[in-house]
């Protein structure tokens, strides 16, 4: 009869890890609304008997790992949630839940996350301190980290690590850099109140598509001539709505767009700059701008001695380590780092389709050895912070 205590063979445990990936990728789920995804990462923590803290969270879990409790604590995030999109690959374990899919790889940081809980688990006694394992929804949209912040779950925490996949790395290469590293991601909203009048009279009214075309033109100005050529910084006009036909003048035209910064300073410059164009532009005009920002997550910032020490361990493991230059993505792990030192690295794996493309794949080859980094990772951290 076999005995089902038996450790796994390393094989077998990436084989597991695989399976639970495919799974977690068939059953997607929106933000938010990561029913079914937590109550498959609590069945299977629970089955390792890995503790699972009792939080107010609606979906998403911290679970933890506890060597010495007297010691120092860290965690690993990862994120669980999927994307609207449909699904055009041709995989076996394709996304069986209409318009949604796991496009961003999520399903591989779940996974990847999960085995390195096992992994701590397995060899908990040897731990210097306690590792929190945080399972976060609503990464894509809706601020998860928010949402496991509030529960004060990490006020202990002196280290955090997270990962994203990188299709563009290749695959096998570990890839991050110290200081700004994701952008602080800001949506900005304008509306113009002109007057409305026939397009053959327009001196009886005010119209606001010209002033509408003034600003998104100025708003260009921005970057180029406000921020220094050494600083990053871009500015999307990405909707502009107004007036239904084709020849009334329109009363109101509407725009919205993005602001991505990897600096504080340059993130106040531009919204600052964005309110005084365009209301003045309108002023102007005779006409009125209505301006609103929705703050998005701030710049994910990586911790320099965190930065090196993700690198060392990574190079320890095998990977090929890579200093990867900043992008203008955006990344709610900022949220934890604004309290927290730690590094987010991305994990190449060389595939064909970017991030969010209904035919975005990850490479399971990778799983396992992902796993074992952050195993490996949260362990030599606590140990450094117990003597370093
Ligand atoms: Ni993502």
């Amino acid at each position: 009869m076999v005995n089902e205590k038996l450790p796994k063979t390393t094989a077998e445990f990436e084989t597991e890890l695989i399976e639970i990936r495919h799974l977690f990728h068939q059953f997607p789920e929106l933000s938010n609304e990561e029913f079914q995804t937590t109550a498959s990462i609590r069945k299977l923590l629970l089955e390792a008997d890995i503790e699972i803290l009792d939080l107010p969270l609606k979906t998403g879990l911290v679970a933890q790992v506890s060597g010495n409790k007297n010691g120092p604590v860290i965690a690993i995030r990862c994120d669980i949630d999927a994307l609207p999109i449909q699904e055009q690959t041709q995989l076996s374990y394709k996304s069986v839940n209409d318009g949604i899919m796991h496009a961003c790889g999520h399903d591989f940081h779940t996974t990847a996350v999960l085995g390195s809980a096992f992994l701590l688990k397995q060899n908990e006694e040897c731990l210097a301190g306690t590792v929190k394992i945080i399972f976060q929804p609503a990464e894509e949209s809706g601020r998860g980290s928010l949402h496991i912040l509030e529960t004060g779950v990490l006020e202990e925490v002196e280290a955090i690590f997270g990962l994203h996949n990188s299709p563009s790395l290749p695959l096998g290469a570990l890839g991050t850099r110290s200081g700004p590293f994701y952008a602080a991601v800001d949506r900005f909203e304008i509306e113009i109140k002109g007057a409305g009048a026939h397009a053959a009279t327009p001196e009886k009214g005010t119209d606001p598509i010209v002033i509408a075309a003034q600003i998104v033109s100025s708003l260009q100005t921005i970057v180029s001539r406000n921020i220094s050529a050494f600083d990053q910084a871009l500015i999307s006009v990405t909707q502009l709505t107004c007036g239904n036909t084709w020849n009334v003048i329109p009363e109101t035209a509407y725009l919205q767009g993005t602001v991505r910064t990897l600096k504080a300073e340059t993130r106040k410059l531009i919204l600052d700059r964005i309110r005084q164009l365009s209301s003045g532009i309108a002023t102007a005009f005779n006409a009125s701008a209505e301006i609103s920002f929705s703050d998005g997550p701030s710049a994910v910032y990586n911790d320099s001695k965190w930065t090196d020490f993700a690198f060392n361990v990574a190079e320890a493991s095998g990977f090929i380590t890579e200093e990867i230059p900043p992008e203008l993505i955006g990344e709610d792990f900022s949220d934890y780092q604004k309290h927290i030192p730690g590094v987010f690295v991305n994990i190449g794996t060389g595939t064909p389709y970017p991030l969010h493309h209904p035919k975005f794949t990850v490479d399971d080859n990778i799983l396992l050895k992902t796993a074992h980094y952050f195993a490996i990772l949260a362990e030599a951290a606590l140990h450094e912070l117990t003597t370093g």
